[in-house]
């Protein structure tokens, strides 16, 4: 990916980035510390454009990344979005957390741009009470975009390094997804998510064609 850099942190709707032209977007999405920014420093290969930590809550606002710049003009092909992470986290107030969490709810509604929401969820564990609100948010807001402006969702099971990429634990965690999309999510079985698996661990890059491949259907006209 040539072309990569910071353009800005927005803690409000207001300051979502807004060109003449529309820039069109894809966002990680997913509770604190699921790996949200180290999984865009895969897909971009960057080591830590994204500031990453072992301590939950550490990325706290929306922040967006220019990619492939026209070298001409500057103009970015699309922008790559890091969020905070929905849910709890010892470090961040109540207050916040209900911020990010109203933040996360017009973003998914309003923001004509976004193209591909990546829903990002531990492997090693079944789905949290955070994901299914994210799972919810996510179908209402497709439910009242027209159909032009329907973005694509994907769910990414991150970290399988740490299952060993083991098929059955693989296995089980998708199981686990999916019960958890029709049972509590509310999404009906016909029309359920691509679901996918990602490590950013050293080099591997696993799952990262999957998500470009993802991008890229998105992006074509
Ligand atoms: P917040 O910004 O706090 O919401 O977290 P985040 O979702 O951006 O998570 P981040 O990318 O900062 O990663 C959290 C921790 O998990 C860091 O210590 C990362 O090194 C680690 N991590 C992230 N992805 C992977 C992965 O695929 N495999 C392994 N083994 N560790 C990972
Ligand atoms: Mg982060």
């Amino acid at each position: 990916v040539a072309g990569v850099d910071f353009e800005k942190s927005c803690a409000a709707m207001a300051d979502l980035p807004t060109p003449e032209r529309p820039i069109p977007e894809v966002v990680f999405v997913g509770r604190s510390n699921v790996g949200k920014s180290s999984l865009v420093n895969m897909v971009l290969n960057r080591k830590q454009l994204a500031s990453t930590s072992e301590t939950a809550g550490h990325t706290r606002t929306f922040d967006y990344y220019r990619c492939n710049r026209n070298r001409t003009d500057g103009r970015p092909e699309f922008y790559l979005v890091d969020v905070p992470g929905m849910g709890f986290a010892e470090n961040v107030s109540r207050g916040m957390q209900d911020s990010w969490r109203g933040l996360h709810e017009r973003y998914f509604r309003v923001r004509e741009s976004l193209r591909v929401v990546f829903h990002l969820i531990d492997s090693r564990r079944p789905p949290m009470n955070t994901d299914v609100t994210l799972m919810n948010m996510v179908r209402e807001a497709l439910d009242e975009r027209p159909a032009s402006q329907r973005f694509a969702y994907v769910v990414v099971l991150t970290k399988v390094d740490k299952i060993g990429y083991r098929e059955t634990s693989v296995k089980k965690a998708v199981e686990q997804t999916v019960e958890c999309l029709t049972s509590r999510g509310g999404w009906p079985a016909s029309h359920l998510p691509p679901i996918i698996t990602s490590s950013a661990a050293k080099k591997t890059r696993h799952g990262r064609d999957d998500i470009w491949r993802h991008m890229r259907a998105a992006f074509s006209p």
